[in-house]
């Protein structure tokens, strides 16, 4: 029986969540466990379709997310949730109710990810062509105590991130097998 856990990756637009958690997926894929990616821009176009991007709808969007990650993670599946999240509290109501949960700050600086812009939308949002905007006209609450810090700045590769973050889960003890015949008895899987 796996008992499964949520990797969930905070962060501004561009900072790497959705690369990152793709990459742990892959690699905890490759370990045989059953795996899902909750990501925000699929998200929005499904389960959340119609919300915006006021505090309300982006708590109802975390919140809708959360809801799911945890029926997943108590049947045994490994989630990777990919969503700016910002706002501490909301994190913090999801982190609770999940339990078996690890927090990964996605961090690079603001400069860096306007300069480097890959949707196009830090430009939209100076312009004043998207209103708040996340990091520009908008609040992004960063987390206090992450269980990682991914940097995607250049100064570690997706890769190393994706290890770190893979040694962390099984420090906590997140890959340890429970026995269906004996619960208590945990095997390592890894
Ligand atoms: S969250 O705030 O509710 O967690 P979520 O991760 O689902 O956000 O969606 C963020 C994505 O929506 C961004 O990657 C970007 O593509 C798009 N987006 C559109 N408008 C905004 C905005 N005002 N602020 C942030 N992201 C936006």
């Amino acid at each position: 029986m796996h008992p499964g856990c949520t990797i969930w990756f905070t962060g501004l637009s561009g900072s790497g969540k959705t690369t990152s958690s793709r990459i742990v997926a892959k690699e905890l894929k490759k370990m045989g466990l059953p795996v899902e990616v909750l990501d925000g821009d699929v998200i929005r176009k499904n389960l959340s379709k119609g919300l915006g991007f006021s505090k309300e709808d982006r708590d109802t969007n975390i919140r809708r997310i959360g809801f799911v990650a945890e029926k997943l993670t108590r049947y045994g599946v490994y989630v990777c949730v990919a969503a700016i999240s910002p706002y501490r509290e909301t994190r913090n109501e999801v982190k609770e109710s999940i339990g078996r949960f690890v927090e990964v700050h996605c961090h690079a600086s603001l400069d860096v990810l306007e300069q480097r812009d890959v949707k196009g939308l830090y430009k939209l949002a100076r312009e004043g062509k998207i209103q708040h905007f996340t990091g520009v006209s908008d609040p992004y609450e960063e987390p206090e105590a992450p269980d990682a810090v991914v940097r995607s700045d250049g100064s570690e590769t997706p890769e190393q991130s994706a290890r770190k973050i893979l040694d962390i889960m099984r420090r906590k003890g997140y890959f340890r097998q429970v026995s269906e015949k004996s619960p208590s008895a945990e095997i390592m899987i890894s």
